[in-house]
């Protein structure tokens, strides 16, 4: 007897969860306590003398209607049809596990709570961070906390692309191809580089930290599009590196202030000396203080990983809901501006104009580039106080310290 498994969606990852059943298929059975086995593939695309071809399906229904198949993958990407398929499994009595978070960013209550209900169980663990066991630790092992700050990174492309602007002086132009030709980028690099991506993950987590849904819409997310080499220089000259950090932390009255943003972050903080397409995930917890999780965050095993890990929990748990704390109930979230940050500003403005719009604060040595403007750091004001007097100078950059 072997437990049967459908993946839905042949992309990259699909074809990562169906590589490593059979990879590791020895280990796999001995933690999940029987064989594992893919019975099925779904994919709308022909894949003519792949190792999997005899599993392929186009029919959806087929893995639906088939009893034997208990533990179904999404690895399709997108909300829809991913959601119109996963619901339909859960409803036919099937457990599933997605590496999709545009799918659970949107609809993880509403999923989880199907499957709660038929003592069904459905997990995402490959979501966020991809490899890195994170949401597993905050379910199963954060749980005597309150988890007060989650931060990270949680963007392999990046994280990436600053690493590289930074040691090789590169511009973003020529980053961006050569992470492109990698196949770091999602097929629209939108999602990266404007942070999209990382805002559904911290979506993600700070629902499971709050126990709420959190609308990603209302996050404000700025992405790293506009980091110039001369960006890269100051941050060098302040002894700090420039980071896309996905934040959320959590307030006196349970609300989060969340936000994602590139940040310059200080020599002693624990995402300074994360680089490349690695991802780390920064929490803090009432009791535990401290804690950081590093690895992986990207690309087609280390996701497909996290994702059969889950097939594992879940073929270990039949017929037993595994309880995932995320009620549909909306979390509030503060206006952004209200939070204060020190800002590091270019501008083509002179210091007197900005002494005057700013009054104490600390300027930097120009480089030659820009000579005939001005580049400072600002004392720690709210994101509103810093408009209101930034209101008439001419900004080229802002960016948050941390
Ligand atoms: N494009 C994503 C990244 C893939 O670069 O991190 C994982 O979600």
């Amino acid at each position: 007897m072997s437990k049967k498994v459908a993946i839905m969606g042949y992309g990259t990852i699909g074809s990562g969860v169906a590589e490593v059943l059979e990879k590791n298929h020895e280990i796999i059975a001995r933690h999940a306590g029987e064989e594992i086995e893919c019975k099925y593939i779904l994919d709308i695309r022909d894949f003519p003398g792949d190792v999997n071809e005899s599993k392929l399906v186009k029919d959806v229904d087929i893995i639906a209607n088939d009893p034997e198949v208990s533990i179904v993958v999404e690895t399709m990407g997108g909300v829809e049809p991913a959601y119109t398929f996963v619901k339909k499994m859960l409803l036919a009595g099937k457990s599933v596990t997605t590496s999709n978070k545009a799918l659970v960013a949107e609809k993880g209550a509403e999923l989880i709570h199907i499957a709660e209900e038929r003592e069904l169980n459905f997990q995402f663990e490959a979501s966020v961070g991809g490899g890195i066991p994170i949401i597993r630790s905050l379910n199963k092992c954060l749980t005597a906390d309150v988890i007060e700050e989650i931060s990270g990174i949680l963007n392999g492309t990046t994280n990436y692309m600053l690493t590289k602007m930074r040691d090789e002086k590169s511009t973003y132009e020529a980053v961006l191809k050569e992470a492109q030709s990698l196949g770091y980028a999602e097929k629209d690099p939108t999602a990266d580089v404007e942070g999209h991506d990382a805002c559904r993950k911290i979506a993600i987590l700070t629902s499971l930290i709050s126990e709420r849904q959190v609308d990603f819409r209302k996050i404000q997310t700025e992405g790293i599009t506009t980091i110039t080499p001369a960006d890269i220089a100051y941050a060098k000259k302040l002894n700090r590196r420039i980071k896309l950090v996905a934040s959320s932390v959590r307030r006196p009255d349970q609300t989060f202030d969340i936000l994602v943003a590139p940040f310059l972050l200080a020599e002693g903080n624990p995402l300074y000396t994360v680089d490349g397409v690695f991802n780390a995930v920064f929490v803090h917890g009432n009791m535990l203080g401290d804690a950081m999780f590093f690895g992986s965050g990207a690309g087609k095993l280390p996701t497909a990983s996290a994702v059969v890990a889950d097939v594992v929990d879940m073929a270990k748990h039949p017929h037993r809901n595994i309880p995932v704390h995320w009620e549909e109930e909306e979390l509030s979230i503060p206006d952004y501006l209200e939070k204060a940050y020190r800002f590091y500003v270019r501008t083509k403005n002179k210091q007197e104009e900005i002494k005057s719009a700013f009054g104490e604060l600390d300027f930097i040595d120009p480089l030659l580039e820009d000579a005939d403007g001005s580049v400072f750091l600002t004392k720690e004001i709210s994101g509103r106080e810093f408009e209101q007097r930034a209101a008439d100078l001419q900004l080229l950059q802002r960016i948050r310290l941390k």
